[in-house]
């Protein structure tokens, strides 16, 4: 069979290599990948879903699995289903849920799941009025996509006003921030938990530890994910039960019958847990309609069930009759990102903001067998040199028996790796 995935990330990079594990696979496409996808997977360069949809009918591909929310909140899977091609990922309509937050939360309030109180504005001088009169601290999120950077986490009014104006004034996310949705801060643990579902059945994944922040104790701007682990701590069966019945089957059930979305791929909900009475109250902070990065780096190499086998079922919709299987070990994932270096006219502050490309990596044909090394912006020179092409560079993935003794050998694997600047965070699975 012919697998097509969408993306050019790590998240993408891990999708092809689990597609590439597949006996039933021969050949995986990634459109548009980078240089260490190359190794696992034929690059092709197709920018446009148009351009994807074309190809996929030429080569007679057999499945495609979109990775990033642009090409899904783009009408990919629209696209492809109009002309008869078999694609995993949610449609332009089930897309909203991501692609706006304000109207992800209406609906999720509408459907009784638990979410933080909340106000969406399109007006920021009402926006500023109501952080003034709200008495609680806030987090301002950009309406659109904003690249996992748009939710400001605010700890005054003053912060709260700043980040209206960041949003909706100086238009740092462009066009997402036409509108903004302002929910109350909740304190509690947050947690990234994904299923599977073919808009009936909902199956649960494991769940992920992200780690947004650029650096140590959780201090520093948003960045799109600096490191994962995966199992999680503190999901047990009852919280699973919780999160299943208060949150993912409501929602899925409540968007078919209530807004006519049959939503068919992975859900992402980001959740932040809070113990409430004598239990725990999962209120979901954002709907992602995808796997997260770096969160499917760790997820993907625990899954031992073939992926095309979890395809086949989400889009037959005989996911009731599929029980994924789990590897129980621990992997842990450490991003390598673009960190501080010295340009002509000053320094880079390295990854989330200004950072320098082109830089020369050394050591990754190092990394251990047992690791994984996804990559996220590469690409090879002319005389074959691995360079860096973004912010985040590529990750280490190890795996260990306990949560230590991954997080010791993922920190040893990645001193092997060099490029100037060269910046990740050594507490990931430390709290
Ligand atoms: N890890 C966060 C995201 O993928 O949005």
């Amino acid at each position: 069979m012919k697998v097509l995935v969408v993306g050019t990330g790590g998240r993408d990079h891990s999708i092809a290599w689990k597609f590439a594990r597949s006996p039933r696979v021969k050949t995986v496409y990634v459109a548009h990948g980078n240089a260490g996808i190359a190794e696992t997977a034929t690059c092709v360069n197709l920018r446009t879903i148009e351009e994807m949809a074309a190809f996929a009918e030429r080569e007679k591909i057999d499945l495609t699995f979109v990775g990033p929310e642009k090409p899904l909140s783009a009408g990919i899977v629209d696209l492809f289903e109009s002309r008869g091609l078999s694609i995993i990922g949610p449609s332009l309509k089930a897309s909203r849920l991501e692609s706006s937050k304000c109207d992800a939360k209406v609906i999720m309030r509408d459907l009784g799941i638990p979410v933080p109180e909340f106000e969406n504005f399109s007006d920021p001088d009402k926006a500023r009025d109501y952080v003034r009169g709200v008495g609680y601290p806030v987090v301002v999120k950009a309406d659109g996509l904003a690249a996992g950077k748009g939710a400001l986490v605010c700890e005054s009014v003053q912060d709260a006003e700043d980040a209206i104006r960041t949003i909706m004034e100086d238009r740092a996310f462009g066009d997402a921030g036409e509108r903004v949705d302002i929910e109350r801060r909740l304190y509690g643990r947050e947690l990234s938990f994904f299923c599977f579902t073919d808009g009936y059945t909902v199956v649960p994944m494991v769940a992920a530890q992200d780690y947004k922040r650029a650096r140590e104790n959780d201090e520093g701007k948003n960045t799109g994910g600096m490191g994962s682990y995966s199992p999680h701590p503190w999901l047990n069966d009852s919280l699973v039960g919780t999160i299943m019945n208060r949150v993912a089957e409501p929602l899925i059930a409540g968007v078919r019958e209530k807004h006519g979305i049959l939503y068919r791929g992975i859900l992402y909900l980001g959740l932040m847990l809070v113990e409430e009475g004598d239990g725990v109250t999962p209120y979901v902070l954002e709907i992602n309609i995808r796997l997260g990065d770096p969160e499917a780096q760790v997820i993907l190499p625990r899954l031992r069930t073939d992926l095309v086998d979890v395809s086949e079922a989400i889009l037959q919709g005989t996911l009731a009759r599929l029980q994924p299987e789990w590897d129980p070990r621990y992997r842990l994932c450490l991003i390598a990102t673009s960190g501080r270096t010295k340009g002509k006219k000053g320094w880079f502050k390295g990854y989330p903001e200004r950072y320098k490309i082109g830089l020369p990596i050394e050591g990754v044909d190092d990394i251990d067998k047992d690791c994984l090394v996804f990559h996220s912006g590469t690409e090879r020179d002319g005389s074959g040199r691995l360079l860096t092409t973004g912010g985040r560079v590529l990750c280490v993935v190890s795996s260990g028996d306990t949560l230590a003794e991954a997080r010791q050998t993922a920190l040893l694997e990645m001193e092997k790796i060099h490029f100037e600047g060269l910046y990740y965070r050594k507490d990931i699975g430390l709290a």
